[in-house]
């Protein structure tokens, strides 16, 4: 019998701190062995002229949202596709709640369409609705299950949660051990705006961004920090779009808070122009936060090279662009405010952060290593199972051509939506085999896994997001028995 199951061979090795040319050997579907030859027989694969970077681990992809207001086009096994195609082999999606619904109803519905798919995953549960029943009895009986982060949002409707509501939450996480992740915008301020774009006639997919200006996004951060900071309940605030914002960030992290921002390609690529192209085909660009501009793009760059946005992950959210459902879902004619907000980005975040970054020399292999893969795994409690490249750790990988030349089209992608924001994007470095737990599930762009493979990646607790026991006046309004 062969001593390895897969032998990975004469890769450069990114380990997020250098690379090293190595074999890797997999055995059960984990790493067993890095040497710098191994000399068996049996299946092997040739990385010769590539990298070998960790699978990527994406931990903020809405797939197959069953609620009123969720996004429902695209399966997990068509999300498989589209992951294990821009080499991401780990996913990190959502549960929503029903208003008037507990969350425990939703769980088994989640779990049964996750597996029908390829990708491994976890969830946030998603909190709309905090009350005494989801907080006491729920929540606990989730965490026990293996989920342990919570996702609020202080914007949208029917979502939004009160200062009051958001407090309970975090309350809530730090008796239980999770992580709360916070969608930042001011919802009063967008409403107001919203009235008096809308009267004023200014109703395209353009004044999305006009609704939401950076202000919106600031304030809201900065509530979110200091509300956690008071409870002592480290967060993750999510898809960072400006400057702004992340400053909010930055000044917390001095002060030593426990606060995590992520970023996302869009913003980073995409402008508000873009919402601003003839008909309707604005609509393709329209995500929460806006896009903002090239000027903010290169202050999101740094505050990525600063480590104060530490984790790129896509949002997706995939809504199809053409007929009645999706985009067009309210008439072709809908007013900005009723249009979807969300872009299908599984597929592009790599090779996008990849090629904008590493390729044009913003950022270091390390860096890129560390922001799709090792830091999103440690934040969730994945680590050391998933997001580097150790013995132990899952056999997920990519073999990475850092010179391969390619251009977005929609069908590469391979996703269930049919249009990408990236449509037509000149990329340089390009994922050429993805590896699941030691199983070739892509190779050249054709995706092989089969569906029903998918596992759940259940978490325990971890010291990362423990609280810092740091409280006002040393006072615990809601201790922990
Ligand atoms: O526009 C966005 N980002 N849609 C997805 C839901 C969210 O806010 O994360
Ligand atoms: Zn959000
Ligand atoms: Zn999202």
């Amino acid at each position: 019998m062969a001593e390895f199951d897969l032998v990975v061979r004469g890769g450069e090795v990114a380990t997020g701190f250098g690379t090293t040319r190595c074999d890797i050997g997999i055995r059960d579907g984990r790493i067993v062995t890095l040497a710098e030859r191994l000399d068996t027989d049996g299946p092997s694969v040739s990385a010769d002229g590539l990298l070998v970077l960790p699978g990527g681990v994406d931990t903020h992809c809405h797939i197959e949202e069953a609620s009123p207001s969720g996004v429902a086009e695209e399966s997990f096994t068509s999300a498989s596709r589209a992951a294990f195609a821009g080499g991401t082999t780990s996913v990190v999606c959502f549960i929503p709640q029903w208003k008037g619904g507990g969350v425990l109803e939703r769980h088994a519905d989640a779990e049964a369409r996750a597996k029908k798919g390829m990708v491994d995953y976890s969830f946030h549960q998603i909190i709309s609705d905090p009350t005494e029943a989801v907080l006491e009895r729920e929540i606990p009986e989730l965490v026990a299950k293996g989920i342990r982060s919570l996702k609020v949002f202080l914007t949208y409707e029917p979502l939004h949660l009160s200062d009051a509501e958001y407090l309970k939450v975090l309350v809530t996480a730090r008796k239980h051990g999770c992580l709360v992740t916070v969608h930042c915008e001011n919802y009063a301020a967008i409403n107001w705006r919203t009235e008096a774009l809308l009267a004023a006639g200014m109703t395209e997919p353009k004044y999305h961004a006009w609704s939401r200006p950076p202000v919106v996004e600031r304030e809201a951060t900065h509530r979110a920090i200091a509300l956690a900071e008071l409870v002592d309940q480290p967060i993750q605030v999510f898809h960072v779009s400006c400057a702004e914002a992340a400053e909010e960030i930055a000044r917390a992290q001095a002060r030593g808070v426990k606060v995590w921002g992520e970023t996302c390609p869009q913003y980073v690529t995409l402008t508000a122009a873009d919402m601003d192209r003839p008909g309707f085909e604005g609509a393709k660009y329209m995500c929460s936060p806006a896009p903002r501009d090239t000027a903010e793009h290169a202050k999101i760059w740094d505050m990525i090279r600063r480590g104060v946005l530490d984790v790129v992950s896509s949002d997706h959210c995939a809504f199809t662009y053409a007929g009645e459902i999706g985009k067009g879902k309210n008439g072709r004619d809908a007013v900005f405010r009723d249009i979807p907000n969300g872009i299908p980005g599984l597929a592009a975040r790599l090779p996008i952060l990849f090629s904008e970054g590493v390729s044009k020399g913003r950022l270091t292999l390390d860096d890129f290593v560390r922001l799709t893969a090792t830091n999103p795994a440690r934040l969730m409690g994945l680590a050391p199972r998933k997001g580097s490249i150790a013995v132990g750790a899952d056999a997920d990988l990519v073999l990475w051509d850092p010179r391969a030349k390619r251009t977005i089209t929609n069908a590469m992608m391979q996703h269930a939506v049919d249009y990408t924001p990236y449509e037509g994007m000149e990329i340089t470095g390009w994922p050429m085999m993805t590896i699941r737990r030691g199983e070739v599930v892509m190779r050249d762009g054709v995706v092989q896994a089969e569906p029903g493979t998918a596992k759940f990646l259940p978490r325990g607790p971890y010291a990362m997001i423990a609280p810092r026991g740091v409280l006002a006046n040393g006072f615990d309004a809601a201790p922990v028995l």
